[in-house]
């Protein structure tokens, strides 16, 4: 039997290289915190105040790489144990992550062109979302919710991943602008990264199984049984 199929291994490989933009990024912050070379530009905040940025980075990359497998139906089919253990993990570690985020809002001292009001304050409403959806998740799935466990669990994802999506944002304006963007034009595009994420997992959660429509057969066989039906 095999363990995934090849469009969950496309899936697998396109979440773990796009959650790699930033997590690689803070795990370089991590070893320059931890005494090693300088190689990421500069973060006055984080060698003033290095506990909350190094659990941070260290959970987000738990969040986002660990929280990638559970999306895969296979192995939520084929292994629920691994499943469910793995998602006990990641949503501690999702948790922990927003949780030092909203610390790091709240306590660091940023410069203007860094965190403006309108980022202060998404920030402060999207981490303190993120924890109440993987609260909510939670409990959905020990109510047996399937539907509300999935769609509570791929809006906190949504909010998690922004950090990458805000990473390849960044990049593109530099491309396009010659610069780094700063002020406004900064929270602007960190923000719309968010509203970015969260309409795709609306999308998604739109295309997720009703609560009451049950599915039966294999993906392979649902998917031809679709097809035959013009459903997709
Ligand atoms: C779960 C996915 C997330 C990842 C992968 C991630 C990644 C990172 C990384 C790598 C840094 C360090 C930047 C540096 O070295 O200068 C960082 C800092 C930070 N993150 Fe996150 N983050 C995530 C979620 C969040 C969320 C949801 C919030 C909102 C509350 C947040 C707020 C912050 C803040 C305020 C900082 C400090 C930025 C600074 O000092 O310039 N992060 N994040």
């Amino acid at each position: 039997m095999k363990l995934l199929r090849r469009s969950e291994w496309a899936l697998l490989a396109f979440i773990l290289v796009y959650s790699s933009v930033p997590t690689v990024g803070g795990l370089i912050r991590v070893l320059e915190l931890a005494g090693g070379p300088t190689i990421a530009p500069p973060n006055p905040r984080a060698l003033a105040d290095p506990l909350p940025i190094t659990v941070h980075i260290l959970t987000s990359f738990v969040f986002c790489l660990a929280g990638a497998l559970q999306f895969l139906p296979s192995i939520k089919r084929q292994h629920p144990a691994v499943h469910r253990i793995n998602g006990r993990v990641v949503a501690i570690a999702g948790c922990m992550s927003a949780a030092t985020g909203l610390w790091m809002t709240h306590d660091y001292t940023f410069p203007a062109g860094l965190q403006g009001s309108l980022l202060y304050w998404v920030r402060i409403v999207l981490g303190s979302s993120m924890m109440v959806l993987i609260v909510w998740a939670v409990i959905a799935i020990r109510s047996r919710d399937r539907f509300r466990h999935t769609a509570s669990i791929l809006r906190a994802y949504a909010i998690g991943q922004g950090a990458s999506t805000q990473t390849v944002m960044g990049i593109a304006w530099i491309v396009f602008a010659g610069s780094e963007a700063t002020g406004p034009v900064r929270d602007a595009i960190m923000v719309s990264a968010w509203i970015l994420n969260l309409a795709v997992a609306e999308i998604l959660i739109r295309r997720l199984p009703k609560p009451g429509t049950r599915r039966t057969g294999s993906a392979r066989q649902r998917s031809v049984i679709d097809r035959a039906k013009g459903t997709v």
